[in-house]
């Protein structure tokens, strides 16, 4: 798969603007606001989530409810912020009462991420949850067996972690989550990023 090459002749304005009027599917009937992405557009760090919740789809920014604070956490104990990573979903539009977001709609959306992911290009790709995971690494991921694993994604070191919303519902996995952030702190040096 070539998801990720540049295109000279695109642009992040190009992109904002094609993206920011989409009815490609039926989230976008519902949405109060599209969920584009936010942080560094030159990060050697990209972090993918699923879709946006209530708050994100109110405020129109990935990551700003409860998972999103935890989410700062976890960047925070590797030394991270939101300055230094970009950050953006599979689906731009909120799925109702937060669904999972359909397989079609999934397709309808994805290429505004491959375009971003192509203007960014990131060295680093971390996928939050299953969802993400399954679409970019395999489509049978297994996330309780596979995350903080290392995979090849068009050439990027990819891996997967819990989404923070699985850990505020299970403070359990939250130590693996951990020995998952700081293998990412690891590969981060070693890649002198
Ligand atoms: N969950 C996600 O996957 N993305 C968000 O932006 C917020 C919650």
């Amino acid at each position: 798969m070539d998801f990720f090459k540049e295109n000279e002749n695109d642009t992040w304005e190009k992109l904002r603007a094609d993206c920011g009027r989409c009815m490609n599917c039926q989230l976008g009937r519902t949405r109060h606001n599209l969920v584009f992405g936010v942080g560094n557009e030159q990060a050697d760090v990209m972090f993918v989530g699923e879709g946006p919740g209530e708050q994100e789809d109110l405020q129109g920014e990935p990551f700003v409810g409860p998972a999103g604070k935890l989410l700062d956490t976890m960047l925070e104990l590797i030394d991270l912020d939101r300055s230094q990573v970009y950050i953006a979903n599979i689906v731009k539009c909120r799925p109702p009462r937060n669904r999972d977001p359909l397989p079609d709609e999934q397709s309808a959306c994805i290429g505004w991420l491959t375009r971003q992911i192509a203007l960014v290009q990131p060295k680093i790709l971390v996928f939050l949850g299953r969802i993400a995971a399954q679409v970019f690494i395999k489509p049978d991921f297994r996330i309780t067996r596979e995350h903080g694993q290392w995979f090849d994604v068009d050439g990027r070191r990819a891996m997967a972690m819990y989404h923070p919303s699985a850990l505020l519902r299970d403070p359990s996995k939250r130590p693996e989550t951990f020995v998952d952030l700081k293998t990412l702190q690891r590969e981060i040096k070693d890649l002198h990023v």
